[in-house]
């Protein structure tokens, strides 16, 4: 029986290792991780992360064969396979400050794995990393090797948060990169063997180490550059009286193009985007590229633009302050359906808007109290260490109050953000808040949920991205 074995047991190891422990009842999968409150919750009816499917996935196998365990080390060692899908936060100190991905984690783990290993392993990155990471692996691997022979594999994971189990049940691609050589083929082969229990041949490319490596940096990139390309324009859609909405929607028509991920937001999220560009700068600029460098920057420059215009946009229409007045925030998520803060737009309004000394009143229906506050008063970068290994949150912030039910954040408000759009704030009774908000009643809806002219009706004055504005707004210019 082949055994595989994943070091890190979050959003990517855990998911991905279910769905091949599902395909392939002949493989032994254990999921393994530092952090023993993660594998508890692993192994309980409450698992650490929330997917549609997952649940089911999991329990069809757990205890048959796919494990979540703490013990890291036998797991390694009883494995052919390594998978290592551990945490590369951005570097915070140091070379490469504020780009530069923080090998730490990974470099322990190939370190371990060196000193465990009594057989031959294949070790797969399933982390993102920045592009060569793999040699430099490989260089610990062989240099501490005691004459077992190591094949290191590319596998980057294309999973979206929200859509994991589906993603992994019938992906665009599987990528797997390895060295040109006949062992490097022949652990190309045994990989891809394992995706062949369920995806077609024509799904699964093969490619170089490097190809690999950077085709996941590449995809991220493209995928933030069409939302920041559209939040671009939305702006001038904003200034011009066009409705990024109908641009979007005309633009997407060409089959060239393409209709998804043309939405114009308040700025994108999550864990990979931001920091994976990053690291693509960083790489270009070390490669003597900054040309190509500042290209990329561009989308992230973009995307803080748009939190900042937002905030910008709440401030000069609310009579140039916000200070003292009490601001709902209706979702704090990246996305919806999700209850994941990492790289939220909400964490740079908020802190916008309370740098203008606003109160906000916070609520989002998947994220708790503790984790708003921790968001609001952690660095930047903080959030991609294992999580007991992050800087504990000084003070709670003061003027955040956090609350389970979108009335109540927004009783007594002079205004509303809607920064995740999420389903429910569709359909709130928007004449119920407008009643017990103060007047002038603003809504700024950074996602386009909400239907404005129905909110107009009821009195509101409302900023929607991208769309025409009222005229009270065109008094107000905000200016970025
Ligand atoms: C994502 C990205 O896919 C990855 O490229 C990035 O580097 C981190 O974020 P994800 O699975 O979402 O991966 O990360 P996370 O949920 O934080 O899981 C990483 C896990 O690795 C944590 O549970 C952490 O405890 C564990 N870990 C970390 C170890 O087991 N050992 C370590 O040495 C470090
Ligand atoms: C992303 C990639 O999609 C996935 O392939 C990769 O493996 C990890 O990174 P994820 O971070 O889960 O996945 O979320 P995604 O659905 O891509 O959304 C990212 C951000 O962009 C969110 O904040 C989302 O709200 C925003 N977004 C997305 C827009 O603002 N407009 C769009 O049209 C699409």
């Amino acid at each position: 029986m082949v055994k595989i074995c994943c070091i890190g047991a979050g959003y990517v190891g855990g998911p991905t290792m279910a769905v091949i422990a599902l395909k392939c009842p002949d493989i032994e999968v254990a999921v393994v991780d530092i952090s023993v409150s993660r594998i508890n919750a692993w192994n309980s009816d409450q698992l650490p992360i929330y997917e549609p499917g997952l649940d089911d996935v999991v329990k069809q196998r757990r205890g048959k064969n796919l494990f979540f365990s703490t013990d890291v080390e036998r797991h390694v060692m009883e494995a052919d396979i390594v998978f290592v899908s551990v945490n590369t936060p951005t570097k915070t100190q140091g070379l490469g400050a504020g780009k530069a991905a923080d090998l730490t984690y990974w470099e322990s783990a190939a370190r371990m794995i060196a000193d465990v290993s009594k057989s031959d392993k294949i070790v797969v990155e399933k982390s993102t990393v920045p592009v060569k990471t793999a040699e430099a692996i490989e260089k610990i691997l062989t240099h501490n090797s005691k004459g077992i022979n190591f094949q290191i594999l590319s596998n980057p994971e294309f999973l979206a948060e929200g859509t994991a189990i589906e993603d992994l049940f019938s992906p665009d691609r599987v990528l797997i990169g390895g060295r040109e050589t006949p062992a490097g083929q022949k652990a190309i082969q045994a990989l891809k063997e394992v995706y062949a229990h369920w995806v077609p041949e024509e799904r699964i490319i093969c490619s170089n180490l490097w190809s690999a490596e950077l085709s996941k940096l590449a995809a991220n990139a493209f995928l933030a550059q069409r939302i920041s390309s559209v939040n671009a324009i939305s702006a001038l859609c904003e200034a011009t009286g066009a409705n990024v909405t109908e641009v979007a929607h005309a633009v997407g028509k060409d089959t060239r193009i393409g209709p998804k991920f043309l939405n114009a937001s308040v700025g994108f999220g999550g864990s990979c985007f931001q920091k994976d560009i990053l690291n693509l700068v960083y790489i270009c600029e070390c490669n003597g590229l900054p040309e190509v460098a500042n290209y990329w920057k561009q989308v992230i420059k973009i995307n803080d633009y748009q939190k900042s215009r937002f905030v910008n946009r709440v401030v000069s229409s609310m009579f140039n302050t916000v200070s003292g007045k009490k601001i709902a925030i209706l979702g704090f998520a990246f996305k919806k359906d999700t209850g994941d803060t990492r790289e939220t737009p909400a964490i740079d309004v908020c802190k916008g808007l309370l740098g203008d000394k606003a109160r906000l009143s916070i609520y989002d229906p998947q994220v708790s109290e503790d984790q708003i506050q921790r968001d609001l008063s952690m660095k930047k970068f903080d959030w991609d260490h294992p999580i007991h290994l992050q800087p504990q949150s000084p003070t709670a912030v003061k003027q955040v109050g956090v609350v389970w039910d979108a009335y109540e954040a927004t009783k007594g408000a002079h205004g509303i953000c809607i920064l995740t759009e999420w389903d429910e704030f569709k359909s709130l009774d928007y004449k119920k808040i407008y009643d017990q908000m103060q007047k002038p009643a603003f809504v700024f809806d950074g996602r386009n949920v909400v239907d404005a002219e129905k909110l107009r009706q009821i009195g509101f004055i409302v900023y929607s991205i991208g769309k025409p504005l009222d005229e009270w707004l065109k008094d107000m210019p905000a200016v970025a």
